[in-house]
């Protein structure tokens, strides 16, 4: 059986779907759409990629507690520029008047 290598991104704010590779970043992958999501530091650190993950599963790559408390990660936030797909995926982007 093949492996899956990327999953379907919807963004919420835009309403666009791409492709989400396995091994890239929510942001990463809107970035090379052309998406203008919002970001700042890219590496975990700032909190401005937080969304909200309305549909699908995340793998978070390290980051810092400071950017997503365990609050949010509860309330189903993630970090753009953390998280790789599981699985297909819906994401709100809440900063700039998202959400
Ligand atoms: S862009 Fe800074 S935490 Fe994601």
């Amino acid at each position: 059986m093949a492996r899956v290598k990327s999953h379907r991104l919807t963004i919420a704010n835009t309403r666009q779907t791409i492709d989400c590779g396995t091994s890239q970043t929510i942001l990463e992958a809107a970035i090379m759409a052309g998406i203008d999501y919002p970001y700042a530091c890219a590496t975990g650190n700032c909190g401005t990629c937080t969304s909200h993950l309305d549909a699908g599963t995340v793998s978070l790559l390290p980051r810092s507690d400071a950017s997503l408390s365990q609050q949010q990660a509860k309330a189903g936030q993630t970090l753009a520029c953390r998280a790789r797909p599981r699985s297909d995926l819906t994401v709100t982007w809440l900063s700039r008047g998202g959400g």
